[in-house]
């Protein structure tokens, strides 16, 4: 980012736009410290629409004369494609991005420029301009997750049959179909799209018009602007339009979920990678070598999105305590929503493009994944129902099923290995019919209802969600 010292103005002029009661100029350090146009230049295009908004409301309401309207457009169109080219001088003295673009209106456009800011304040300005990016970057971050959602869906409806060790506290538990897994994801990032649209809502409301704090003593028209920009209300109370940041609080805590469920698929990527697990292999383009061991594959990508996940959740903290002891209305400190905001929406969607590409690149270890699920007993629960379908309080059959595993692992064998007259040691009830639900595929195609691990049931799971995402 370019920020010079040089002036737009060609009057040379560079009094601050407020200076007016000041009798000293800020130093050096202080211009440094308070400015934000280093970071709040990236809400240029938003300004540029806010005050397009306004102007046309302030000429349609007979505050500015038309003449001024087709100027202060004309000049700021001028002043985007200066931006867009690279042409636009940014400076430090002219604090923010607001007055930036004010100043070099003016030198382009000379008084009319200057009535731009009639009945308005860079307080209810920039809570406009933050709004506008966030309700775009909502928009963009929907579409993301909706592209890793599709992703999810490809992979999983590859691996409807594929038979892994569903695990609790780690540990074997029961076969699962990998597909199944993976729509577990589908569902938590389904919920991440639905708080985010809700968290539009009231992202999306105008708080233009509230000039300083209190209101403005001309004639305006909230609605007009607000329909012309496309909020689908007004804020109500101009004190609360131009202080509270609570929807880039609310934005942050659905990002920190978002990054949160990310986290948990990188950790479980990360394990089934380790050579201990060995149930998968992520393309070479997602992954990095050692320096000193010749044999490592590392999975620095899922390791990152961890590890960047702690960023997230720092910067949902920080707008909280940015929030909390500010007496009304606006105060400077809210200059400072801006980089945890603009760091959340950019590492977000990088995660969410750089995921999507990764879903696509994933191998899975069939044999592996089975290999791991014979060797934890992950059949037993399918033992102690069938007894208890036979008749066996729940509490016995489990007792006798812990005898039959005792036995199994001494043995060095799988539960469905065991013959027919060493299971019947446990219980008399046992027949032949077992063995069909012994089986890993027996157990996982027994769990037959929505929500379940049955391959049918996650067909059906996936055809559902993809309905959603159309
Ligand atoms: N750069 C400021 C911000 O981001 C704009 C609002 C300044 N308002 C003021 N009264 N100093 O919050």
């Amino acid at each position: 980012m370019a920020i010079s010292k040089k002036k737009n103005s060609p009057t040379g002029n560079s009094r601050k736009a407020w200076s007016g009661r000041f009798n000293e100029p800020v130093s050096e350090l202080v211009q440094r410290y308070t400015a934000s146009v280093g970071f709040d230049q990236r809400l240029a295009e938003f300004d540029i629409q806010g005050s397009l908004a306004h102007a046309q409301m302030l000429s349609a309401a007979g505050i500015i004369s038309a003449e001024d309207l087709a100027a202060i457009e004309q000049g700021l169109d001028q002043i985007r494609d200066e931006i867009l080219s690279g042409k636009f001088v940014w400076l430090l003295e002219l604090e923010d991005v607001h007055l930036n673009i004010e100043k070099h209106l003016t030198t382009l456009i000379g008084d009319a420029g200057k009535r731009l800011h009639t009945a308005r304040s860079r307080n209810d300005q920039v809570a406009t301009d933050v709004r506008l990016y966030l309700r775009a970057s909502i928009d963009d971050i929907v579409g993301f997750i909706k592209a890793m959602q599709r992703a999810l869906l490809d992979l999983a409806e590859k691996h409807v049959e594929t038979v892994m060790p569903g695990f609790t506290h780690l540990q074997v538990a029961q076969p699962i179909s990998f597909g199944h897994h993976l729509m577990a994801y589908f569902e938590m990032l389904q919920r991440d799209v639905e708080r985010l649209i809700d968290c539009r809502k009231r992202v999306n409301k105008l708080p233009l018009g509230a000039a300083a704090l209190a209101g403005t003593s001309y004639p305006i028209n909230r609605k007009l602007v607000a329909q012309k920009l496309g909020f689908d209300g007004i804020c109500e109370n101009s004190l609360d339009a131009v202080s509270d940041r609570d929807f880039a609080i609310e934005f942050c805590a659905c990002a920190a979920l978002i990054m949160t469920h990310l986290s948990r698929l990188s950790e479980e990527i990360i394990l089934w990678m380790s050579p201990s697990f060995g149930f998968i292999d992520l393309a070479d383009r997602f992954c990095t070598g050692s320096s000193i061991m010749p044999q490592k594959k590392n999975p620095d990508v899922p390791e990152l999105v961890r590890g960047k996940t702690g960023r997230i959740n720092g910067h949902l903290v920080a707008l909280l305590t940015l929030m909390k002891a500010q007496p009304l209305a606006y105060n400077k400190d809210n200059q400072e929503d801006k980089g945890p905001l603009f760091d959340t929406v950019d590492t977000l969607i990088d995660t969410l493009r750089i995921y999507a590409d990764m879903l696509t690149g994933i191998r899975v270890d069939q044999e592996a994944m089975r290999a791991a699920a014979m060797r934890g007993y992950a059949t037993a629960t399918d033992l102690a129902d069938y007894l208890t379908k036979k008749g066996l309080p729940f509490r016995d059959a489990h007792e006798a099923v812990a005898q039959a595993v005792r036995f199994a692992e001494k043995k060095g064998r799988d539960l469905s290995a065991l013959t027919l007259p060493e299971l019947r040691q446990f219980s008399q009830r046992v027949n032949q019919d077992i063995y069909a639900v012994l089986t890993l595929e027996g157990s996982m195609k027994s769990r037959n209802h929505t929500g379940g691990t049955a391959p049918v049931q996650v067909r059906a799971a996936i055809k559902r969600a993809r309905k959603k995402l159309s």
